[in-house]
């Protein structure tokens, strides 16, 4: 029997048990599933608006953060989190967390390395994100990322065997359309220096996946590129077409590493998320260690920590805490519904920016394409799995688990 079904069937089935007799609508509402996903939406677009203020409060006459050492801080945060997290689970037994450590993670080398293979890609897919919003203006870079759900799903099918139904694939065309829509729009206003709808976001995805400054390291400007995204390339065109391109290699790394992260904590010998988030840290923090080198000579002149205020710490936080929300989700949830819950905090993080920070209202087209986009999450999202979602001998999800909670407690 697979953990997630261990999960509810012991430790989590008292709870589960009682959330099935007050009806389906609660189990669903109140699982690890819905609620990591809301919460995954909730934190990008709080991360996009605290990033942005973040780097637009600062005074440019003093040195800005460096945020090679910002993404180094959350990633050593998650780590200590997750330890902290396994030392609960080790009944806050110190001898007990550290026999964990030593076998799962020590002893146990094998499963470790293969976290090296996902840690390596989100530093990859990191970096050519990187490149993509030096050359396309954010609102373009965020929603054509929304591709990488398509790829998800295609990783999904060939590594996990999931299964989608035709409104799953509708829901995903939708979706393509939407990101299409929006991405004209984008187009349309020529090159990369329109940055009206989201004009923070490169910074966002400069720090979701912890590495991705490596490229973008530079003396003075703490590997950041200004608050106005330049192009790289002076040929708008061929700048443009470089943009999409590391987009479009960036979706493939994203559905691969998701879709492999997820594959190991459901399915794989060690599926202790806890354990899978640890052993992750380890090779993500060796990262950003080189990371951070990049950007010794700035950090000898300034420190460590020079140019952080609140909000920094605030966004070292909330990284963290969105890094282990998001393996959550691709535990509990999956991928491709994670990819829906994020394409809705775009949708979410523009309105805010322009009802509340005041920012240039939505085009109309924007307005269109992202009403399609929240349409396909919510079609994608109510519309139940066929059988199981994984091939035989695999473990359920978490839809299928809790009909079965539903089950049993029917039967007693
Ligand atoms: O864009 P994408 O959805 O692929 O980004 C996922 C991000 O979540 C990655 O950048 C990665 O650093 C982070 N992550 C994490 N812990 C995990 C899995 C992913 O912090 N267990």
């Amino acid at each position: 029997m697979g953990e997630v079904d261990e999960r509810l069937t012991s430790s989590g089935v008292a709870g589960h048990h009682a959330f099935a007799n007050r009806g389906w609508l609660k189990t669903h509402l109140l699982s690890y599933k819905t609620l990591s996903l809301v919460v995954l939406s909730v934190q990008t677009s709080t991360m996009v608006l605290l990033l942005r203020y973040s780097r637009t409060s600062i005074n440019f006459a003093h040195q800005p953060y460096i945020i090679t050492t910002a993404v180094f801080s959350s990633e050593v945060l998650k780590l200590g989190l997750s330890l902290g997290f396994l030392h609960i689970e080790s009944g806050k037994v110190m001898k007990a967390t550290l026999n964990r450590l030593y076998e799962d993670v020590f002893i146990n080398i094998w499963e470790t390395l293969k976290l090296a293979i996902p840690a390596f890609l989100y530093v990859v897919q990191n970096n050519l994100l990187f490149i993509a919003l030096s050359n396309l203006d954010a609102a373009t870079y965020q929603v054509t990322y929304q591709l990488k759900i398509l790829t998800t799903a295609i990783f999904s099918w060939v590594m996990l065997g999931k299964r989608l139904t035709p409104i799953h694939w509708l829901a995903l065309c939708l979706l393509m359309l939407g990101v299409s829509l929006v991405q004209v729009e984008g187009s349309s206003n020529g090159n990369g220096s329109n940055s009206k709808v989201l004009p923070v976001a490169p910074e966002v995805e400069v720090l979701e996946g912890g590495d991705s400054v490596i490229l973008g390291g530079t003396e003075e400007g703490a590997g950041f590129p200004p608050p106005d995204i330049r192009n790289e390339h002076p040929n708008t065109e061929v700048s443009r077409l470089l943009g999409i391109l590391a987009v479009f290699v960036s979706c493939i790394s994203s559905g691969f590493s998701g879709v492999y992260f997820e594959r190991l904590v459901k399915r794989g010998t060690q599926t202790s998320l806890i354990i899978r988030n640890i052993q992750l840290g380890m090779f993500s923090i060796a990262f950003a260690v080189i990371a951070v080198s990049s950007d010794s000579t700035a950090i000898k002149d300034g420190g460590f920590f020079q140019g952080y205020s609140v909000a920094t710490w605030m966004v070292v936080l909330i990284q963290a805490f969105g890094g282990l929300v998001v393996s959550v989700a691709m535990k509990y949830a999956d991928n491709i519904l994670k990819g829906f819950a994020t394409s809705l905090s775009i949708v979410m993080s523009t309105l805010v920016s322009w009802l509340v920070l005041g920012d240039a209202a939505p085009s109309t087209q924007f307005v269109v394409g992202a009403t399609i986009v929240i349409s396909s999450t919510v079609l994608y999202g109510l519309t139940p799995q066929k059988g199981g979602v994984y091939t035989a001998g695999s473990q359920l999800s978490s839809i299928n688990s809790s009909h079965k909670i539903i089950k049993e407690e029917k039967s007693e």
